[in-house]
């Protein structure tokens, strides 16, 4: 049902800008994007467009609704396909990387790169995505950890007011909440948000663990005990969920815990814009911790922007500016105040940042220099797409009660090994 109602909503924004006849002004960019909450990314992306607009650049919107960008990939495949790619196109990890090796669809912007010495200003594990085959081919706006929980201040409260440090804490909390008559785990039914979950539950058992089930896709691991843990626990969450979940948006989930309807979200730091920006500040309206489990080290992505080579001219001449303009300190500071994630860029200081914030820099920092930085699975920052919907399927599947613990692994093991062999 779900999958159905996305390609229904793919087909009709391809069907509509591919024959959109827009004729773009000279000194234009067109953007695709899905930052299409209304609150926090519009928001953010308002401050890229403003910057432009000084500068004399008119700015096409092309949103995609679907949370990940999982419904923007499929269009941008049928614009390009039909010649007619975007300016620009926000995109994920491996997305780029995959993107890069179509010879020739990206522009080389290793001139501002070189001029702007971004290889001093990003983390290298950001790098290795904006980077192909040496060449910068793409553009960092943001560095999301997605390793977070959500916690509502007054059911955690009402809950005992200790926020959890091991899984076991974690639910005994749920546990009060849900004696407590709140929804304990405010959540949206939808592979990406259920694999951003799984995420958290895999490094929770161990950063081994999650090197070798999510980069080595070692075999031994992905059938062995830990795996069928990670299921469990994710079948014990399961059950402090509501009712209506099924394909519900994540900002949704997110005024959720914002009014105290649930307790708690586990969610990328997108999350947090949205509360913010709904005038919840945290320590006093809401909490942000680290999964249990998984302190010290985090899981990231970073939404990046590629520049296609085949527009026109009048748009190539812009391009540069556009990708200028993303890694400046201003964009790079309003957007991330915003979108709830820190700057791609570590040469900015935490000053008008919140808390968790200034937190989500400290952790970088500290996470980068002991190794214990790793790309998220759930957001194409660890595999290929295609293992990425592997684990998606698998671990949907599993969540929506379709297939025990064991079944999931076993499903798992099978299908990593028919994409792999
Ligand atoms: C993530 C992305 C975020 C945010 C979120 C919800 O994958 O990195 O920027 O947009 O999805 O759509």
């Amino acid at each position: 049902m779900i999958k159905i109602k996305r390609k229904i909503i793919c087909l009709i924004f391809t069907l509509y800008y591919l024959n959109a006849s827009v004729s773009y002004a000279e000194n234009s960019v067109e953007v695709m994007h899905w930052w299409t909450s209304v609150g926090a990314e519009a928001k953010a992306i308002g401050t890229l467009k403003s910057d432009l607009a000084e500068k004399g650049i008119g700015w096409f919107d092309m949103p995609i609704v679907g949370g990940g960008g999982g419904n923007s990939s499929e269009v941008l495949r049928a614009r390009v396909i039909a010649g007619n790619p975007p300016t620009s196109a926000a995109l994920l990890g491996n997305k780029i990387t995959e993107w890069a090796n179509r010879e020739g669809a990206l522009r080389n912007l290793n001139s501002v790169a070189e001029k702007e010495e971004w290889s001093r200003l990003i983390p290298r594990a950001v790098q290795k995505f904006s980077k192909h085959n040496g060449d910068w081919i793409a553009a960092p706006i943001d560095f999301h950890s997605t390793n977070w929980i959500w916690i509502n201040k007054e059911a955690l409260d009402a809950a005992g007011g200790k926020a959890p440090e091991t899984w076991d804490e974690l639910v005994n909390v749920l546990d009060k909440m849900k004696e407590n008559g709140i929804v304990p785990l405010g959540h949206g039914g939808e592979a990406w948000q259920e694999m951003t979950i799984f995420d958290s539950i895999v490094l929770g058992l161990g950063d081994d663990f999650y090197q070798s089930a999510f980069f080595d896709l070692d075999p031994l691991v992905l059938s062995g005990p830990k795996m069928l843990e990670a299921f469990d626990r994710m079948a014990k969450l399961r059950t402090y969920v509501d009712d209506n979940f099924s394909g519900r948006d994540w900002n949704i989930v997110v005024a959720m815990v914002a009014q105290g309807k649930a307790g708690m979200q586990i969610m990328g730091d997108w999350a947090k814009g949205e509360i913010l920006n709904v005038g919840k500040l945290p320590d006093r309206d809401f909490i942000c911790i680290r999964f249990p489990g998984t302190q010290g080290a985090i899981t990231f992505n970073s939404g990046q922007f590629v520049m296609f080579n085949d527009v026109a001219e009048e748009q190539k001449a812009v391009q540069l500016e556009m990708a200028s303009s993303i890694m400046s300190k201003k964009v790079q500071f309003g957007f991330n105040v915003y979108k709830g994630s820190i700057p791609a860029r570590v040469d900015l200081d935490s000053d008008g940042f919140d808390s968790c914030a200034k937190k989500a820099m400290e952790d970088l920092a500290q996470a980068d220099a002991s190794g214990r930085l790793y790309g998220s699975m759930a957001h194409g920052h660890a595999s290929t797409t295609e293992i990425q919907g592997a684990f998606y399927e698998v671990v949907t599947a599993h969540f929506n009660g379709e297939l025990t613990s064991q079944e999931a692994v076993n499903e798992l093991v099978q299908s990593i090994a028919n994409l792999t062999q």
